[in-house]
This record gives C-alpha cells, sequence and structure tokens, in this order.
C-alpha cells in the first residue's frame, strides 16, 4: 500500500502550501468580510473560531479531499461498529461505547458491548452513593474522607485533569488525590496529611503489572497496614480498577471491590470507563454522566457530520496542514482557565502516545512528519514565560486558546480582565506589527530617531500565525465532556491521514526492559548487564555513592 504523502491528494496541498506561504491571513478577512463568521461552529456546546488560520476554503476542500483519499468516514464508522481497527493488538477501540449514552447496541466479536458496560457502570452508581453518603466505612467504623487514586498514564492524567477541572461540583466531604510517580516522595507526601482510618485507596491499572503503579499500592498497603493493624483492613480501605483480576485477588483486594473493564478501552482513553470512579466520587455519579453525555453529543457530531462541517476532522486536517506543509513541529494548548491546567498534560499523553509513530499500520516506515510535540500551560501564566517564542520565535506553533464566557469564580474584574488577555494574544498573534508602525508607534512616544530605528526589528512581530479559539460558556461536565472528545476525534483523524496505528504504544516497552535489568544490578550493587560506557560509569558512580 502506498503512502499517504505518495497520493494526489497530498501532492496537490503541496503545491497548494506552495501559494498560501505567502499569503496574509489579513488579506484573507478583508478579502471576505463573511470569514469569521463562515469559519465558526457550535457543537456540543463548544464554539470553534478557526478562521485565524493560514486557510482558505480552497485548502479545506483540498484537506477534505486528502480525507476522502484514505477514507477517514470509513475508519469512522469502523471504530464506532466495534471493528478491530488497532491491529498491532487485534483490538477494537471502544472509548465511545463507554459513553454511548443512546444505549444503541455495539458489537464486538458479535457480542453487544452495551450490557456489561452498564452493569459496571451501575456497580459504580452504588459504590459512589455509599461512599459519599457515608455508608461505606473504613475498617474502625469512621467516614472516608479522602480518596487516593493510584495509577500513571492514562489511569491518573484523565482523572486526575477532570477532577481539577471539575473543582466547582466537588463536595466539600470528600477529597480526591493522585499519586502517580515512583518517586517516594509522592506518596509520602500525598499521604502525610491524611488519616489512614478515613482513607480510601483506588488502584488503577489496566494492566495491574505497572512497576509505579504496584509498587505505590504496595507501599500504601503498608502505610495503612502499620496504623490500622489488621489484614482485614485493606477490605475497607482499598479497591481496584483493573481489567486484570487474577492480578488483583494476587494482590489482596477482593475481587468483589474490583471495578472492571475491557482491553478495547486504551489507557489515555480509559477516563470514560472505571478509571473515571474517583471522578464520579469527587463530583457524583450524575456529573459523570453528564461528562459521558457531552462526550456523546461530540461523538455523535463526529459519526455524522460531513467532513467539511466536521469540528474533529477539520482541526485535525489543519493541525496536518501545518505539520506536514508548512512544517510546523509542535502544537500548543492554551487553556484560559486554571481549572484546565493539567489539560496540556492530559493531551501530550493522548496525542503524542496515539501518534508518536514511525511506520504505518503495515509496517511501513513513514517519510512524512507525524505526531507533533503537544504541550502548553494556562494563560496567563504562559504569556509571561514562553508566548516571546511564539509570536517572535524563529518556528511557527498553531496554538488553540480555549476559554469561557463564566467562570465559576467571578471576582471583581478577573475574568473580563483574564478573557481580554485571550482575545488579544489571538489577535496580536495574526496581526503582527511591522517594521515602520513599530518605528513610528516610538517616534510618537518622543523616541528619538536613532534608538527608534535600532529598536525596530526587537519590537516588529511577524504575526500570521495560527490560532483556534474555542469558547464556552462555562465549564460544566457537559462541556468539558465534548472538549475532551472533540480531542480525542482530532487525534484520530490525523493518525488516520498518517496511516499509522494510533492505538498501541509499543514506544514505551524498551525504556521499561531496561529499567528492570538495571534494577536488578542496583540491588545486587553490581553492574553486570552489557551497557554502553556513559551508562555503566553512571550506575557505576551511583552504586558506589549509594550502596547496593
Ligand atoms: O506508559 C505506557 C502505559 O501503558 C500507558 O499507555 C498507560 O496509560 C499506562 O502505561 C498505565 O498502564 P496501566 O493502566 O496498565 O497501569
Amino acid at each position: 500500500m502506498s503512502l499517504v504523502n505518495e497520493t494526489p491528494q497530498w501532492k496537490a496541498l503541496q503545491a497548494h502550501w506552495e501559494a498560501m506561504k505567502t499569503v496574509r491571513m489579513q488579506d484573507l478577512f478583508a478579502d471576505d468580510p463573511g470569514r469569521a463568521k463562515a469559519m465558526t461552529m457550535e457543537v456540543a456546546g463548544l464554539r470553534l473560531d478557526y478562521s485565524k488560520n493560514l486557510v482558505t476554503q480552497e485548502t479545506l476542500d483540498r484537506l477534505v479531499e486528502l480525507a476522502e483519499a484514505v477514507d477517514l468516514q470509513g475508519w469512522i464508522r469502523r471504530m464506532f461498529e466495534g471493528e478491530s481497527i488497532n491491529n498491532t493488538e487485534g483490538r477494537a477501540v471502544l472509548h465511545i461505547a463507554l459513553r454511548n449514552r443512546s444505549n444503541r447496541s455495539i458489537l464486538v466479536d458479535g457480542e453487544d458491548v452495551m450490557p456489561e458496560i452498564n452493569r459496571v457502570l451501575a456497580r459504580m452508581e452504588s459504590f459512589v452513593g455509599r461512599v459519599r453518603s457515608g455508608d461505606w466505612r473504613g475498617y474502625t467504623g469512621e467516614r472516608i474522607t479522602d480518596v487516593v487514586n493510584i495509577g500513571i498514564g492514562g489511569s491518573n492524567l484523565g482523572p486526575k485533569m477532570i477532577c481539577a477541572a471539575l473543582a466547582p461540583y466537588q463536595s466539600e466531604n470528600l477529597r480526591v488525590h493522585f499519586v502517580s510517580n515512583v518517586d517516594g516522595t509522592h506518596l509520602v507526601e500525598t499521604v502525610r496529611p491524611l488519616d489512614p482510618a478515613t482513607t480510601l485507596f483506588i488502584v488503577a491499572s489496566k494492566t495491574f503489572t505497572t512497576q509505579e503503579t504496584m509498587t505505590n499500592a504496595a507501599s500504601a498497603r503498608d502505610w495503612l497496614l502499620t496504623a490500622l493493624g489488621d489484614q482485614a483492613a485493606v477490605a475497607r480501605h482499598f479497591v481496584a480498577v483493573s481489567t486484570n483480576a487474577e492480578k488483583v485477588a494476587a494482590f489482596g483486594i477482593d475481587t468483589a471491590n474490583m471495578f472492571g473493564f475491557w482491553d478495547w478501552v486504551g489507557g489515555r482513553y480509559s477516563l470514560w470507563s472505571a478509571i473515571g470512579l474517583p471522578i464520579a466520587l469527587a463530583v457524583g455519579f450524575d456529573r459523570f454522566l453528564e461528562l459521558l453525555d457531552g462526550a456523546h453529543a461530540m461523538d455523535e457530531h463526529f459519526r455524522s457530520a460531513d467532513l467539511r462541517e466536521n469540528m474533529p476532522a477539520l482541526m485535525g486536517l489543519i493541525g496536518l496542514w501545518y505539520a506536514n506543509f508548512a512544517g510546523a513541529r509542535t502544537h500548543a494548548v492554551l487553556p484560559y482557565d486554571q481549572s484546565l491546567r493539567f489539560l496540556p498534560a492530559y493531551l501530550q499523553q493522548g496525542d503524542m502516545e496515539s501518534n508518536g509513530k514511525g511506520v504505518t499500520r503495515e509496517g511501513v516506515a513513514v517519510d512524512y512528519s507525524t505526531g507533533p510535540v503537544v504541550w502548553g500551560e494556562p494563560g496567563t501564566d504562559g504569556q509571561h514565560a514562553f508566548y516571546q517564542l511564539i509570536h517572535q520565535g524563529t518556528q511557527m506553533i498553531p496554538a488553540d486558546f480555549i476559554g469561557a464566557i463564566h467562570s465559576h469564580n467571578e471576582l471583581g474584574d478577573h475574568h473580563p480582565k483574564f478573557m481580554a488577555n485571550f482575545f488579544a494574544q489571538t489577535e496580536a498573534l495574526m496581526r503582527g506589527r511591522t517594521h515602520d508602525e513599530a518605528q513610528a508607534e516610538m517616534l510618537g512616544s518622543g523616541m528619538t530617531e536613532e534608538k527608534a530605528r535600532l529598536l525596530a526589528p526587537h519590537r516588529t512581530f511577524p504575526g500570521n500565525r495560527p490560532t483556534n479559539s474555542i469558547l464556552m460558556d462555562s465549564l460544566t461536565p457537559q462541556t468539558l465532556g465534548a472538549l475532551v472528545a472533540f480531542y480525542e476525534h482530532r487525534i484520530f483523524t490525523q493518525g488516520i491521514v498518517w496511516g499509522i496505528n494510533s492505538f498501541d504504544q509499543w514506544g514505551v516497552e524498551l525504556g521499561k526492559k531496561l529499567a528492570n535489568v538495571i534494577l536488578d544490578e542496583i540491588k545486587k550493587g553490581k553492574v553486570t548487564a552489557d551497557h554502553d560506557p556513559s551508562t555503566r560509569a553512571l550506575l557505576d558512580y551511583f552504586i558506589q555513592h549509594r550502596g547496593a
């Protein structure tokens, strides 16, 4: 099978970029007074303005032709119908089933997955109700006040991001904490202020073999048992979320307290499954369902809208336009919402673990860029850190700005100030400032001609830097669900066009394997394996200064 960059549609886009690369966005607005309106759409409570992109209607037509050439719509259908599209692991990709609020049947190997999904949801509802009402008590009979989720990657980033984002909806009687890093500091500092008698641990691991999670879980169990002194306490203070009942039982958690999910849920797509248990505990089960509702609304749009009107597909294609034709290497996610502070980190896994691949589904090496580096920080912190490079650096960095009309914390004029910065940044990035404008401004403020001449290049902004603006009325479980699903489908779209499998993650294997060899050497205090000279010297130094 040929690579996508050999298709006529790709080559047409290459030629089109040659024509577009000198186009100024401001001229596009001047030529078409209806541009902002035509390039704004609303889906599932999200309003997206994508007019500040270096694209014309022709660009979009050509991008959609590329998507059609790789049968994007066929792949969308195959995902929603439960086909085994994760070909290297032989699995379906069905996070969309977890939030299938229509309850339409979805078959995997001829069996409808919805009854099982609904059964686990019902168990979650009952458990969440018991913990939140105080019916579920700790070993000493006290009410649970703190929940500690122990997990890493997809078993941490999603629930952690959502819990922070929905903080205004959280119960004050139940605090939720997250421990992921195997650095002992993470666990020690998290549990230090907690009372073992009122703490519930969720051990969240799809495989229940992940070194970091199992190490943290074992230390958490020791902490609990040191305080409560009876093995029987584990059953009241530990629950598990996993696909691996055998390992859960071996760890000592009663499988009656295990919430299952399935191999067709990828770790980085799992917050909608029982991995979302900490979310439901924090904000209540009904709010968790609202989160699923929001995601489902975006799913329905993605599944049924024409590509030309399809929000995630269009955004995926525009991202690809920059990555493959304009040479962009990174993509910035800039939430103007403090409670979305973990969204960039969440999307780093979502996007980079999905699309950081160098071979096609068939194993052929690609010779075009795939997943960009995804990064970001909430505004306005980012403005005072790295926006300098976005405005005046030598790279093009396409950026998504995300904000709400109403804040959950309307304090004086904070929110208008905050959002004024959002709008100002997107305008400045597009408009820039010419050399003459910079010089005139300085002369106007009384600067000498010589100084103005010297400073003008430094105060010139090239502009023409692309941004998307995503607005919502307020950050609710629904709009948040829609936002996350939007990004998932954006990732899907790009993976399909690149011809890669976005749903495996073999790239994390090698380091894990070597770490086990090295751990053994550190424990024995002797370097035995065949390492390169640098690694050997580092290990020798570590062992020498620390002891076995
Ligand atoms: O980092 C690799 C990875 O497999 C991720 O894909 C996954 O989210 C994470 O590890 C955690 O895996 P598990 O839930 O099995 O502990």
